[in-house]
């Protein structure tokens, strides 16, 4: 499939994107602060549980995973990217190892997992991968992020989409803009344009073919701890306005990353904006908590709980599946509450 085609279909109509490339490590540390027991399976079974959640398909396009997952098989000993595949889900790949120390940065980032990526991207491609993600990070705080660190990041998204695109996979560009902190909407507007206008200059210096690509952008919100939280509606404004000064309409789609918002408020921010505005782009979802926090709850670690875990996945992609089309009422949402066995 072109890159182009793969593109397209990773925002469907109705559709997004699952982030389940939580790495190990940090998937363990979470498991522990959310009081839930670690055993030596429950990566696996996690993974599985997510892979495998029935119906999902109708609302999920594609699924992010980690190197890792790649290599999982389910409990019949059947490997789950092929399961994903057989369900007509695009696997996607986060092969990013991890964020680093931007060298004589005052505490900025950059990703690293450049080293020998042509290869390894090249044997994703062979597994059945459509598709890559790639993170920046950048925190507003006083004298950040600096137009260093925002040329840095620019450089190596840009570097690692046209890396993707020669190995014939959709680069997932995701320079996220970060919810914490207590700055106002109006200093992550201004934050959220310039970085999305170094993003595309740098795509466009390696020559990154706009129509095989998508970006994975945050929101235009207030900062966590700003005492004054825009509503939904001016998120939505100002987050529509960003876009549509700074992303070319060659983009065939932008999906958001949840970034720490409620889930609430990631449904409600997405439909507010397909509800109301022309867009030339899909405008959808490509979550990791504001799918999972509920599902992740319910399951516990507990083998019994998988279904109520799942139905509670479904309900979630389906709320979003929705809101990409500005199809979402606050009253759907009470429709299927999951209940633990
Ligand atoms: P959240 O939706 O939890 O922010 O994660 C999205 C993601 O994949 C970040 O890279």
């Amino acid at each position: 499939m072109s890159i182009n085609k793969i593109a397209k279909k990773l925002v469907a109509h109705g559709k997004g994107i699952m982030a389940a490339d939580r790495p190990p490590a940090a998937f363990e540390q979470l498991l522990e602060s959310e009081g839930i027991p670690v055993d030596e399976d429950a990566y696996r079974n996690w993974s599985q549980l997510l892979f495998t959640a029935p119906k999902l398909n109708e609302y999920v396009s594609g699924i992010i995973m980690t190197p890792e997952q790649t290599q999982l098989r389910n409990d019949a000993g059947e490997s789950l990217i092929a399961g994903v595949v057989d369900q007509g889900m695009i696997p996607g790949i986060s092969p990013f190892k991890g964020m680093v120390a931007l060298a004589g940065s005052d505490g900025e980032t950059v990703g690293s997992g450049l080293d020998g990526l042509r290869e390894r991207l090249a044997g994703f491609a062979a597994m059945g991968v459509g598709f890559t993600k790639w993170r920046a990070a950048f925190q507003i705080g006083p004298g950040t992020p600096s137009y260093y660190a925002i040329e840095a990041n620019a450089y190596v998204m840009a570097q690692v989409a046209a890396l993707s695109q020669e190995a014939g996979l959709v680069p997932i560009v995701e320079p996220e803009v970060m919810l914490l902190g207590d700055h106002t909407i109006e200093r992550c507007f201004a934050v959220t344009e310039w970085v999305l206008s170094r993003t595309f200059e740098a795509l466009y210096v390696h020559r990154v073919d706009l129509e095989g690509s998508l970006v994975k952008a945050s929101m235009v919100l207030s900062g966590n701890e700003c005492l004054q939280q825009a509503d939904v509606d001016t998120v939505a404004e100002q987050t529509v306005k960003a876009f549509k000064r700074q992303i070319p309409a060659a983009i065939p789609g932008i999906v958001f990353l949840s970034g720490g918002q409620s889930d609430y408020h990631a449904t409600a921010h997405l439909n507010a904006m397909n509800a109301n505005y022309e867009l030339p782009w899909k405008l959808s979802f490509s979550y990791a908590r504001a799918l999972q926090r509920e599902p992740m709850a319910i399951w516990e670690n507990r083998r019994e709980n998988v279904p109520a875990a799942q139905a509670a996945l479904y309900h979630r992609a389906k709320m979003n599946g929705l809101a990409s089309l500005g199809l979402w009422t606050e009253e759907l949402e009470g429709e299927a509450v999951a209940q633990k066995a």
